[in-house]
């Protein structure tokens, strides 16, 4: 008796999710849902490949070094990075002498206070200070950005999905805004402060294009500073200051998979000796 109702109870449940699906499927072709213009617009972060993409990728240290140059040269006027000190930038290959020249030569000062007067003041910065903020606070920030704020760039790859991609992308996706675009949304135009990037989530972003033309920085390293070449350079450092410690993670993750597979064939080893001398089936 129990089973045929069980029976019953079941066909009952089924009936009522066939009976839902089937409406969620009508209601959806006879009404979609409105499309909207980033829905159409917004592309996905191109492909771009990376020295440290993978589980055996690597950082490629002259990139790095040539990619701090870029957000020394071009960023640092809009975005802060207080995660890193300049001393940190000895991982990626400069000297402590270099680190120091560097620090002082910054071009804003690590705010202090005047010993004499008590008075705050600024000083020249050393290597175990923070790179200095851009703006002394965020109202300060968004006054010079028309009303937008420059993000802190410490962990920008590791806040948006496909970081290094994402932020390669961005730097070079500034485009007009497509035709099609203004013809299906004619009240999607850019505003006026504001620049087509259909990279950006939505579409509009408030950062001016960075990187306006080849040769805006110049490379040491002989590298043709393409915009392509510096975007690439800036997101393989804006990788690196999110996760310095991506090369140990690699090879601490290959080690330990030889581990487990060591250690699981040992384990079936021992469990073929430890049950050799009983039969089978007992
Ligand atoms: C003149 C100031 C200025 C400069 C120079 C500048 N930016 Fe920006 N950036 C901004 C502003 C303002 C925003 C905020 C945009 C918004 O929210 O619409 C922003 C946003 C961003 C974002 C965040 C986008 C997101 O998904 O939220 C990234 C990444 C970025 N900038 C990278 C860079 C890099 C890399 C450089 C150097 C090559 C650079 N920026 C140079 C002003 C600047």
């Amino acid at each position: 008796m129990v089973r045929p109702i069980g029976f019953l109870v079941g066909l009952g449940f089924v009936g009522v999710l066939l009976w839902s699906l089937l409406w969620g499927v009508i209601a959806f072709v006879s009404e979609p849902p409105a499309k909207t213009v980033e829905h159409e617009f917004h592309l996905a972060p191109k492909h771009v490949s990376f020295s440290f993409d993978g589980p055996f990728g690597k950082y490629d240290q002259a990139q790095l070094q040539r990619g701090f140059q870029v957000y020394k040269e071009v960023c640092a006027a809009c975005h802060s990075l207080h995660l890193v000190a300049f001393r940190d930038l000895q991982g990626i290959g400069f000297t402590e002498g270099q680190t120091k020249t560097i620090a002082s030569e910054w071009a804003i000062e690590t705010p202090s206070i005047n010993p004499e007067t008590g008075e705050p003041a600024t000083r020249k910065s050393i290597p175990a200070d923070k790179f200095p903020l851009p703006f002394a606070n965020e109202v300060a920030a968004r006054a010079a950005n028309a009303g937008a704020l420059p993000p802190d760039l410490s962990l920008m790859t590791k806040a948006r999905h496909h970081g290094p991609a994402y932020v390669y992308s961005l730097l070079t996706g500034f485009q007009n805004q497509p035709a099609e675009l203004l013809k299906e949304f004619p009240d999607a135009k850019t505003p006026e402060a504001l620049h087509f990037n259909p990279y950006f989530a939505n579409l509009n972003i408030a950062m001016a294009p960075p990187l306006t033309g080849d040769g805006q920085v110049t490379y040491s390293d002989g590298t043709k500073a393409t915009v392509d070449q510096m975007a690439k350079d800036v997101s393989a450092f804006l990788t690196w200051t999110a996760e310095p410690k991506l090369q140990i993670r690699h090879s601490v993750g290959l080690g330990v998979i030889i581990f487990l597979l060591f250690f699981t064939i040992l384990t079936w080893m021992a469990y073929q000796n430890i049950w050799r001398d009983k039969k089978k089936g007992l």
